[in-house]
């Protein structure tokens, strides 16, 4: 068994352990926890329980650490880990800036060990089917993309959650919360990459009432007056921007976590030349495929009609509907394959590979992952482990066990949606138009 280890059980803490045990061959030895850490891991029927991670780290050694902590410790936490040479599951959004993003991205290319950011669309059966349609030409030429990624657990000015203060969560929170995930989602679907964006950002509630307590996340609790403080809110709670990419497509997003009605909506749609695609997160198990000239299509999840990359991340047969908690097993499950493979090679680095780390320079690099936005995947998307040299344009050259191509958002996806979303912010600021 892979032993693993989770820093932070809160909401998405809890969600990797329980698709952690569905793998069946990881071992979650230990977690970590700020607050009431033993409580956790007792409920949880996890072994021990620290109150630090760097406690967790230094007497479990785990083969994997998962960073499943508020954004600002992101960094800290990965690169004790990534240090020790220790692979690392890390959420999403990576880090606090593109600086501390690069560093973790160089570090985990020069520690060889397997590395990912949580950005989980990718592994909807539908999102990705739609993927190898666009790949195919299905769609024709790409017109336009357009989209939202829309919530409401923000909505109101009591609603509160540490991603409100700029300090834990960053510079920008609706863009780095949801955005990143949209970003990611059509980049790797529709294989283009933003090129120059025009962000629009709106702060609703510019003053917010703090609850004393501890907030959980998605928490729709009230609060009563003398229970809260006020506070002055310096992220936006709405963002809206106009992009252009690589391929020549024109495009749209709309992300705020103030839409009442909306719980968790992320929509992606591509107008080609010829056909339009819709997948829609609320409605994970369809794609519909609309048409000029002849009744339009919805296509149900179901393994006998997916493409073969699709299908891999189908564990059931069609009409048994497959989800949110579904994502983090089939990721997870790329990932500790790739883990598995090292241990059973003996050596977390193997080979050397030349990388380059998107917006940055080349590094040299020991084994692990073969560097620049999106590996070997047709649409920039998809990273291939490598173990062995890259090619100056950072594509890997594949030699080892770790050379089947996966899906996983390694950390230059992480990294790619720190540098678009510090775009966003610079766009918005300056009122413009940003290259990227
Ligand atoms: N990939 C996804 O779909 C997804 C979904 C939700 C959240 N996330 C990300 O997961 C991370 C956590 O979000 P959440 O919603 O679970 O937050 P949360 O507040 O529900 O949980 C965070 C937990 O971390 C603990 N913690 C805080 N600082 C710590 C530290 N230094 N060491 C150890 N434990 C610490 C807290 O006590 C809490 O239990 C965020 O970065 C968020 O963006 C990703």
């Amino acid at each position: 068994m892979v032993r693993s280890a989770v820093i932070g059980a809160g909401f998405i803490g809890l969600t990797h352990i329980e698709a952690l045990r569905r793998l069946g061959s990881v071992d979650v030895v230990a977690l970590a926890d700020a607050l009431g850490a033993g409580e956790k891991a007792a409920a949880l029927q996890v072994p021990k329980g620290y109150a630090g991670y760097q406690e967790l780290i230094d007497h479990e050694m785990p083969d994997v650490v998962h960073v499943c902590t508020p954004n600002e410790t992101h960094f800290e936490i990965a690169m004790y880990a990534l240090e020790r040479g220790i692979h690392v599951v890390c959420e999403k959004p990576m880090a606090m800036s593109v600086e501390q993003a690069r560093i973790m991205t160089e570090t985990a290319l020069a520690k060889g060990v397997v590395n990912a950011i949580c950005l989980i669309n990718r592994f909807y059966p539908m999102a990705y089917q739609m993927k190898d349609m666009v790949a195919r030409g299905d769609a024709g030429r790409i017109f336009s993309i357009g989209g939202s990624y829309l919530q409401d657990w923000l909505m109101y000015d009591t609603d509160y959650n540490w991603r409100l203060e700029s300090s834990r969560g960053g510079a920008t929170r609706a863009v780095a919360d949801i955005g990143y995930h949209w970003m990611d989602l059509m980049e790797f679907v529709t294989g283009h990459r933003i090129t120059e964006v025009c962000a629009d950002f709106s702060t609703f509630h510019k003053v917010r009432r703090k609850p004393l307590g501890s907030v959980e996340t998605f928490s729709s609790a009230t609060w009563k007056a003398e229970n809260f403080t006020e506070i002055p809110i310096d992220t936006e709670d709405y963002a809206a921007f106009l992009f252009h990419t690589d391929g020549g497509a024109h495009g749209s997003c709309v992300v705020s976590q103030a839409v009442a009605g909306r719980k968790n909506q992320l929509r992606l749609s591509v107008a080609g030349s010829r056909c339009s695609l819709l997948w829609d997160s609320e409605d994970t198990n369809s794609l519909w495929v609309g048409h000029r000239n002849e009744a339009n299509q919805l296509y149900a999840k179901d393994p006998g009609i997916l493409t073969p990359e699709a299908c891999r991340y189908a564990s059931f047969p069609g009409g048994h509907l497959e989800g949110y908690p579904d994502t983090f097993k089939q990721l997870f499950k790329s990932f500790y394959g790739m883990v598995e493979n090292r241990i059973k090679d003996g050596a977390p680095a193997v080979g050397a590979s030349a990388g380059h780390v998107p917006g940055g320079g080349e590094s040299a690099a020991v084994g692990g992952v073969s560097a620049i936005g999106g590996g070997e995947s047709a649409n920039g998307g998809g990273v291939s482990a490598s173990v062995g040299k890259a090619t100056p344009e950072g594509k890997g050259v594949s030699a080892g066990r770790d050379a089947q191509q996966t899906d996983i958002s390694d950390f230059r996806a992480g990294l790619r949606g720190m540098i678009l979303t510090e775009k966003l912010l610079e766009s918005a600021g300056g009122r413009r138009w940003v290259s990227v």
